[in-house]
């Protein structure tokens, strides 16, 4: 069988390598950084983790753990970064690919090749042929700056930082007034620890969000829709949703935050134990969003305005793929349309894996993506012809826009246990175009030298 490139050892690509190395189909991973875990590895040398020091996990260990490799008993609920790494860590190790792995190495360049094969170009200069692509190289490192800025944010005399960059609350926020823009995940955890040494955290959002705790009656909220409740209408489940968080919370009105313009489900969720208690404590303001920007003076849409020393910008990331050509793979708008946001329709042999933005956690999703693409090399699942994959992008992303709120914060969006049944029904999938690797193709295995 021929041979696999997979660019990336995050939790999506060690997903990858295990499902191949566990079907003996060949395969090289490369990775950029020293180690594995992506994200998860704090002051990653790769440079590309947006993980803070006092970073939890918002996706209980129960729902973000591999099929194949439950995370140890002794692990809380919502472990800390360290922890997580360490489990990845112990994935490879247990699973013994860490020998496919070249660390250290960043792929420069994916180019496809006449009789469909895949040059891979590594940044030292080496190039590969391989028989098939598999891209995990994540899609939370490239930060998403306001576009356009706001009036006046060249001007702004004080400190201005992305999520990305902030690691812990220091002499830039202590006994400062700070100021967080947006209300995701990132924007709600930065502002509940930087309100511990602040004189003032504001929080500034153009809309609102439904906060989720992280428990609801003592059980991690993401075990709270259990599978059969997938499969009721979304209406159902989030007239029950809304019921409980009612009587744990309440309306966001009551803290002061803006009353969300959309239903629960309708915008990713934030998830926090904390941000409605440090509004409560007074040590975060809300805000609505930022109207233009002085020297030292934020002044917002209600017409208030006060003085600031440092804004953290926490308006999410770019989906980028600097090493694919962009008539290959453009992701303007953070659009990527793949079919089950995977497969690229037009692209034989490249694949996609954990490109995606789930109502659960994105780990057993990627591992189960590989075991289909796996079932694809093998011949034994097949695919639509070319048009039908794109008329059922269309469909998909049609809902999506229909569903979500309008934001490049939505464009890769599933729910967790529809989606899983999805790929299940694809890997029984039989009739259709047959992408199975090539047999034996010594060539694919020579490396070339760039000229
Ligand atoms: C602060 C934060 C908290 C989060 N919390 C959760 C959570 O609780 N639960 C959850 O499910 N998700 C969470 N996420 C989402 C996050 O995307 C996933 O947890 C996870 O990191 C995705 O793994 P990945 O392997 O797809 O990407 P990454 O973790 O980003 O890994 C990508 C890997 O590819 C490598 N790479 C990239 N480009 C190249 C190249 N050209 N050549 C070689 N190697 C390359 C990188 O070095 C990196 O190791 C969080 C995200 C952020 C930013
Ligand atoms: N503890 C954790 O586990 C944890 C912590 C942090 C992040 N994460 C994860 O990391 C991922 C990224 O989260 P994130 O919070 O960094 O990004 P995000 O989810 O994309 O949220 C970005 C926020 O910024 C707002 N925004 C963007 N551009 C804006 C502009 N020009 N003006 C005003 N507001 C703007 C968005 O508003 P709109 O909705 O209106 O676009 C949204 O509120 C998510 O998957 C998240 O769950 C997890």
């Amino acid at each position: 069988m021929g041979k696999v490139c997979i660019i990336g050892a995050g939790s999506s690509g060690i997903a990858a390598c295990q499902v191949l190395h566990a079907r003996g189909i060949e395969f090289d991973c490369f990775e950029k950084g020293s180690g594995v875990g992506g994200n998860w590895r704090y002051e990653n040398d790769n440079g590309m983790s947006s993980a803070y020091r006092s970073l939890f996990i918002n996706t209980s260990r129960q729902m973000m753990a591999y099929a194949t490799y439950p995370m140890p008993e002794d692990y809380p609920d919502y472990p800390h970064h360290t922890q997580i790494a360490r489990y990845f860590d112990d994935y490879v190790d247990h699973f013994g690919f860490r020998g496919h792995i070249r660390f250290n190495t960043e792929v420069s360049a994916v180019v496809p090749e006449e009789g469909g094969r895949w040059r891979v170009t590594l940044a030292e200069g080496e190039t590969n042929l391989y028989d098939a692509i598999m891209v995990a190289n994540g899609h939370h490192w490239n930060p998403k700056w306001p576009e356009p800025p706001f009036p006046g944010q060249d001007r702004f005399a004080g400190v201005q930082i992305h999520a990305h960059h902030y690691r812990e609350p220091d002499e830039r926020f202590t006994d400062k007034n700070v100021l967080v823009l947006g209300i995701g995940n990132s924007a709600s955890d930065i502002a509940v620890e930087t309100s511990r040494v602040s004189t003032m955290t504001y929080l500034a959002m153009r809309r609102g969000a439904h906060v989720l705790p992280k428990y609801i009656a003592g059980t991690p909220t993401d075990q709270l829709g259990p599978k059969f409740l997938s499969h009721l209408p979304l209406g159902v489940t989030r007239a029950l949703f809304m019921r409980e968080l009612k009587h744990v919370q309440g309306p966001m009105e009551n803290y002061g935050l803006p009353k969300p313009d959309h239903k629960l489900g309708e915008a990713h969720p934030t998830i926090s134990a904390d941000l409605l208690a440090r509004i409560g404590h007074g040590r975060i303001t809300p805000k609505p969003n930022i109207a233009r920007i002085g020297p030292d003076r934020v002044h917002f849409t209600d017409g208030t305005s006060t003085e600031i020393d440092t804004i953290v910008w926490c308006t999410g990331y770019r989906i980028t793929f600097p090493f694919l050509e962009p008539e290959v793979m453009e992701a303007a708008g953070n659009r990527v349309p793949l079919f089950r946001r995977v497969v690229h329709p037009d692209a034989p042999g490249l694949y996609f894996i954990g490109l995606v933005q789930p109502l659960g956690a994105i780990m057993p999703i990627a591992e189960l993506q590989a075991e289909w693409v796996a079932d694809l090399f093998e011949g034994s699942a097949a695919l639509p012809e070319p048009d039908a994959m794109k008329q059922e992008i269309e469909r998909e992303e049609a809902a999506m826009r229909k569903r979500y709120v309008a934001s490049t914060r939505h464009t890769i969006q599933v729910d967790y246990y529809p989606y899983m049944r999805l790929l299940g029904k694809e890997r029984k999938r039989r009739e259709g175009v047959k992408v199975a690797l090539p047999a034996d193709a010594p060539s694919a295995r020579v490396p070339v030298r760039a000229a």
